[in-house]
């Protein structure tokens, strides 16, 4: 496996390393409410002068008018172009507040220190920025590496489980389109087995890897799209709604649904599909779905960035480690993918 690139390391001390040169005439740290009363004490110190930023957590704020408050508060902190953002929390600070910085005066410094275990393994990787627009998922945005990236699992200690285990969905998806035999040690270690200390870079690597092999996803990067075709769709559907599903909580099903059509059109063996299945929903359990909303979720599938002419792809396995990208699924399939999904036996 590649070694990680330059711009992402294990622990904080890089971080502080580049603040303590001296190069920025401003740092600003943006934070939600949970990650100042939970993560910022455990930097606070050695952060040195700083302006602290704070918006409302949760998918449903990252839209522009939190935009224009972080872009408010660098104006009035008097943020110049050698100013740094430090986006200290989960995805949502990072592809934000990234977003921020990388229009704010055309593009100040910013760093990612990824508090949830979905930022450390998958979104603070990659490059991808953006809010969601119109309740369409990151549908306004760009691509602009942060500066740096320092991955410590010392936040994760007071992350809720339910979100250590929607993080989990991607270090699943990770093992089966990247790595065979980890996915046939990952399905058979208990739950308390698990070593985030290895599972983490080794994520880090399987994404670092293909996102440098495609960064602008013309190819091969769609491969991390596995599960989110449906999965998107489905968290996007219920985004504001009564009961909104967490991001790898939807990927988990959309995995699932994703399989079911890879083996109806004969790529997938059963006993492939029937194991994956069986360690997502003993894992995840799973999301409602009623068919009085399977029209809504297909609707949504067809607002997809990777779909082209109006025609739905998706990422569809052959076997653990054996991805199929750009594969045109339609609508009847993804119907067919949710009914199968809801009549599944726990
Ligand atoms: N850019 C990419 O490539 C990419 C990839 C995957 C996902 N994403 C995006 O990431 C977002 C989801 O990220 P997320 O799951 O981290 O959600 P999140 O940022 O909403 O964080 C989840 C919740 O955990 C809280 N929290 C964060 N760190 C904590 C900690 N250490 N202790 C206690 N609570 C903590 C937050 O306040 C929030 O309430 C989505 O918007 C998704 O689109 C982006
Ligand atoms: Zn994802």
């Amino acid at each position: 496996m590649s070694d990680l690139p330059d711009n992402i390391s294990f622990g904080t001390d890089t971080i502080f390393n580049l603040i303590g040169e001296g190069n920025f005439t401003s740092i600003g740290v943006l934070v939600d409410e949970n990650t100042r009363k939970l993560c910022y004490p455990k930097i606070y110190e050695r952060l040195g002068e700083h302006h602290l930023i704070e918006i409302k957590s949760g998918e449903s704020n990252k839209n522009i008018d939190t935009c224009n408050v972080i872009w408010d508060q660098m104006t009035r902190a008097g943020f110049d172009r050698n100013s740094l953002l430090i986006n200290l929390g989960g995805g949502v600070i990072g592809d934000m507040g990234g977003f921020c910085a990388a229009t704010y005066k055309r593009g100040i410094s910013f760093v990612n220190m990824p508090t949830t275990l979905l930022s450390q393994v998958d979104a603070s990787v990659g490059g991808k920025l953006g809010v969601d627009f119109h309740g369409l998922k990151n549908h306004i945005g760009l691509f602009k590496d942060p500066e740096h990236v320092a991955i410590s699992t010392e936040f994760l200690d007071t992350l809720p489980k339910q979100e250590v285990r929607s993080g989990f969905a991607e270090i699943i998806k990770h093992h089966l389109i990247r790595d065979k035999s980890g996915w046939e040690n990952l399905r058979k270690t208990p739950w308390e087995g698990l070593s985030w200390k290895e599972l983490i870079p080794h994520s880090v690597r399987i994404k670092s890897a293909v996102v440098a092999s495609d960064p602008y996803e013309s190819g091969l990067r769609k491969i991390l799209n596995l599960g989110h075709t449906i999965g998107h769709a489905i968290e996007s559907h219920l985004l504001g709604g009564h009961s909104p599903v967490l991001h790898g909580e939807a990927v988990a099903a959309g995995i699932i649904c994703e399989n079911h059509i890879a083996h109806q059109r004969g790529m997938l063996s059963q006993e492939h599909l029937a194991h994956i299945q069986h360690y997502i929903l003993s894992l995840f359990g799973k999301v409602a779905v009623p068919e009085r909303e399977h029209d809504a979720i297909i609707h949504q599938a067809y607002q997809d960035k990777k779909n082209k002419q109006q025609r739905i792809r998706a990422v569809l396995l052959e076997a653990p480690g054996v991805p199929k990208w750009d594969v045109e699924i339609t609508a009847e399939e993804i119907r067919d993918s949710l009914a199968y999904y809801a009549s599944l036996q726990m």
